[in-house]
């Protein structure tokens, strides 16, 4: 390889921040080891003055998380850089992100203010920031609709005051390639300091653009891309990780350098992002559909049986996809579903297999057979649906039919307690969330409720995901289940779970408080 150019990986941030339904804690760590198996050099793992819960997540990567450094977001202001710095304080490796807009539109309509008081600011922020790590980024957001001239002056200022990268990014997804290229060309000809910086890229999709941008800045000699595992992020989403490593990978010969991204874990973390995040991906996306690999027509088929890269640039392993359809039964082993997750990239830290193998085998009763996408499901739902929940589904009966009202009964154990209820409905999904209401006692408005089938024909897996309102806060509950109905109480169990724990970390704070 030539020459490096660095992955910056922000789903966790950018990616995040454009979601119906914040991630839990949990998911960010679980997605956070995934994405630092890709290899990636840096990770945007939130925005720690955001909220507390965005500060406790930031604070436990960068605790659990080594390898690549972790990068917190903060705005050209001390209480984000302080928040930020002291979030990052457990990381091996940690970098400070701090933005603020450059262009005449957005200094002044959004912020009110003067260039010159912007680049003060940003400077004051860097220099704060390098108390904390020698590390800072610095963003002139919607720098490519700021004059060059302007840029020019910010960025030296900033690598003056200790900035080591510069992201120049294009926040809007306006610019065309060449436009972006030129900007580059600019700055690196035009600022005196500029070999003291990495010079970095971050594009929106609007136009469809992001990933071409990215490319056509590193031809002009960027040298770090930030982008999100299947292009999630704001508005049309960022520039999407998989498709710049693979070109990176694919063209190096071309473009005369490389990143160090492991390919065969693309796969599986584009999965799993579509998964926690509720995204999935559309089939004829680049790299990670289900169409990517898939040849259709005669000839093209004729062609791959006779020599696989007439039609096919790269093999669908190279990126992790599985060849192998293993399927299996209740008869299968532990064994063998221990064999088949490490195929498909899992180590056995990602689960606890007595927990796994009982939804396992209680799934294969159910469908007869189980398949490699079930297996990832039941990892993620395993995960949200542990064995410590307040509430736990003991059992779901309901009927419906076109000539009598929907029914349900459903038993929890809510503690140690056992409880059931019974209630109609206009169909067995409401019959079934009346009953667990008068069980649990709350009320809960459903802001958006989607059933999706997780797999493929009839032997699919219902897959509820539902946004749910309880005194003011919004919860994200997932369920999964052969039954549509079942699947739809465990994201109903689930809300009820998340409210619980809400309530016990408030009751803990004001105890502190009072204490
Ligand atoms: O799009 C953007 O400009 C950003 C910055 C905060 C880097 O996300
Ligand atoms: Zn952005």
């Amino acid at each position: 390889m030539q020459d490096k150019v660095w992955i910056f990986d922000t789903t966790l941030r950018d990616g995040e921040q454009a979601l119906k339904a914040s991630l839990t804690e949990e998911d960010k760590i679980l997605l956070a080891h995934t994405i630092s198996r890709l290899n990636v050099d840096v990770m945007e793992v939130g925005f720690p003055v955001s909220s507390p819960a965005d500060f406790r997540a930031v604070q436990r990567i960068a605790r659990e998380i080594s390898g690549p450094s972790i990068c917190g977001l903060a705005r050209a202001v001390s209480k984000d850089i302080e928040a930020c710095g002291e979030a990052l304080r457990p990381a091996e490796k940690r970098r400070i992100h701090t933005f603020i807009a450059t262009s005449p539109l957005h200094l002044e309509h959004k912020l009110r203010m003067s260039l010159e008081d912007a680049t003060e600011m940003a400077v004051k922020s860097i220099k704060l920031a390098r108390n904390y790590t020698d590390d800072v980024e610095f963003s002139c957001e919607d720098a490519s609709r700021t004059p060059f001239d302007d840029l020019c002056r910010v960025v030296e200022r900033a690598i003056d005051a200790g900035a080591s990268t510069i992201n120049l990014p294009d926040t809007v997804g306006y610019v065309t390639p060449d436009e972006y290229a030129a900007m580059i060309h600019h700055i690196r000809n035009n600022v005196p300091n500029i070999d003291k910086a990495r010079l970095s890229v971050h594009c929106h999709n609007d136009l469809g653009l992001a990933v071409a941008n990215s490319i056509a800045a590193v031809q002009a000699g960027a040298r770090q891309i930030e982008c999100t595992i299947n292009g999630i992020g704001e508005r049309a989403g960022n520039c999407s990780l998989e498709e710049a490593a693979m070109i990176l990978k694919m063209r190096e010969d071309h473009l005369q350098v490389g990143c160090d991204i492991r390919s065969e874990e693309i796969y599986r973390a584009s999965r799993q992002v579509a998964k926690i995040c509720n995204m999935p991906v559309q089939p004829n996306k680049a790299i990670v559909g289900e169409n990517a690999f898939a040849h259709s027509s005669g000839i093209h088929q004729d062609g791959v049986l006779k020599a696989q890269n007439t039609y096919e640039i790269m093999s669908p392993e190279t990126v992790g996809v599985p060849n192998n359809q293993l399927n299996m039964t209740s008869r299968s082993g532990r064994h063998v579903i221990e064999h088949r997750l490490s195929e498909l990239g899992y180590q056995k830290s990602d689960y606890d297999m007595d927990s796994l193998y009982e939804s396992f085998l209680a799934l294969a009763d159910q469908k007869g057979t189980v398949y490699d996408y079930d297996l990832e499901a039941m990892i993620h739902f395993n995960q949200i649906t542990d064995k410590d929940s307040f509430y736990q589904l003991q059992f779901v009966n309901a009927s419906s039919n076109s000539q009598s009202i929907a029914s349900a009964t459903v038993g929890i154990a809510m503690g140690e307690q056992l409880k059931q209820e019974a209630a109609t409905g206009n169909g067995p999904v409401e019959a079934a969330f009346l009953a667990l209401e008068r069980i649990t006692g709350k009320a809960i408005d459903i802001v958006e409720y989607n059933l999706d089938a997780t797999g493929q024909g009839a032997s699919s897996l219902g897959q509820v995901d539902m946004i749910a309102k309880y005194d003011g806060r919004q919860y994200h509950g997932t369920g999964l289940a052969a039954d549509v109905v079942e699947a739809s109480v465990h994201a109903m169990i689930h809300v009820y779970n998340l409210i619980h724990r809400a309530a016990k970390v408030s009751s803990l704070k004001q105890q502190r408080k009072a204490g």
